[in-house]
């Protein structure tokens, strides 16, 4: 395959504000994609915001940081989004139901060719592959948050997809600056089955009441030597997002050691989603 030119970015929240910073820091031509301008805005000053702070830090220059920002096209047209580019790379939520509506929607568009690539914290690459004609160029590129930060990229091989398009990803992974593990297409995968299995459970040991939400966090920081306490963590991560790799979990294996709490399901009922929203186990507004 041609070298990796332009890429797409769906969903511009914060997961897909900060894989469009690292591609365009690789020097890639990218599109950003969400479904309102506010969405976008929000996004993009969140991208100045990184670049900004790496230039105080003298990580790069200036003159880097707007280079980096102008390569960054943003757009709320799904086809427009995806018309030229090699690669799509979808951050929308995770919805199953979604992300294959999306992709159904822009395999008409798209050339061939063009490699489709989701974020994923662990719903089936397989699955959303089946709602498009292109199986065996459909992979999951999951990167971790936050993407700016994180070396980590977990690739994951769907039943169907082939070995050209693992070696493509691998490579763009490489020059995004990732270092990326290959993963076989199961609930969770690797890296998100683990760590969320220990916030899930955190939440439950919250709900039964036997430490506050700082002491739990403390337990972990402290004790394991955690960088982050697993409700600091849920927090971070969005308890929106917990829920769903949760419930991913529990049904696609039918084991109760999954079963999300109640607190959570009714903490993002309420629309308490953590960091992004200003209040989760934390309140964030002051
Ligand atoms: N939050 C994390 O720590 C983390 C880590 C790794 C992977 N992920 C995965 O990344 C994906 C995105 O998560 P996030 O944390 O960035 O969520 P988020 O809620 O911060 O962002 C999602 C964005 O998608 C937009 N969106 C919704 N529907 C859309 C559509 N149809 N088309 C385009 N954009 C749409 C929303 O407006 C929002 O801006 C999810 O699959 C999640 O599981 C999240």
């Amino acid at each position: 395959m041609e070298k990796i030119r332009r890429v797409s970015v769906l969903g511009a929240g914060l997961m897909g504000a900060g894989i469009a910073q690292v591609a365009a820091q690789a020097g890639l031509e990218v599109e950003l994609m969400d479904t309102e301008g506010k969405f976008l805005e929000k996004g993009m000053s969140a991208i100045r915001q990184n670049l900004g702070r790496m230039v105080k830090k003298e990580k790069i220059t200036q003159t880097e940081a707007d280079v980096s920002a102008s390569k960054i096209k943003c757009t709320t047209n799904l086809i427009e989004a995806v018309k030229n580019v090699d690669v799509v790379i979808e951050a929308i939520p995770e919805i199953l139901l979604l992300k294959k509506e999306t992709f159904k929607a822009i395999d008409k568009e798209c050339p061939p060719h063009v490699i489709f690539a989701s974020n994923t914290s662990g719903l089936s690459i397989t699955e959303m592959a089946s709602a498009t004609k292109r199986a065996d160029r459909f992979i999951g590129m999951h990167f971790m948050n936050p993407v700016p930060v994180m070396q980590l990229v977990e690739i994951v091989r769907g039943y169907s997809t082939n070995k050209e398009t693992v070696k493509t990803i691998e490579e763009l992974s490489l020059r995004m600056g990732k270092s990326p593990i290959v993963v076989s297409d199961t609930p969770g995968f690797a890296t998100s089955r683990f760590i969320a299995v220990l916030m899930n459970e955190a939440v439950h040991a919250f709900a039964e009441g036997i430490a506050s939400a700082e002491d739990i966090d403390k337990s972990m920081r402290l004790g394991m030597n955690h960088p982050m306490g697993p409700l600091e963590l849920a927090d971070f991560v969005g308890l929106d997002t917990l829920l769903y790799v949760m419930e991913n979990l529990h049904r696609e294996y039918g084991d109760p050691k999954y079963r999300p709490p109640l607190l959570l399901r009714q903490m993002v009922r309420a629309g308490h989603l953590g960091r992004k929203t200003g209040k989760g186990f934390y309140n964030y507004s002051a």
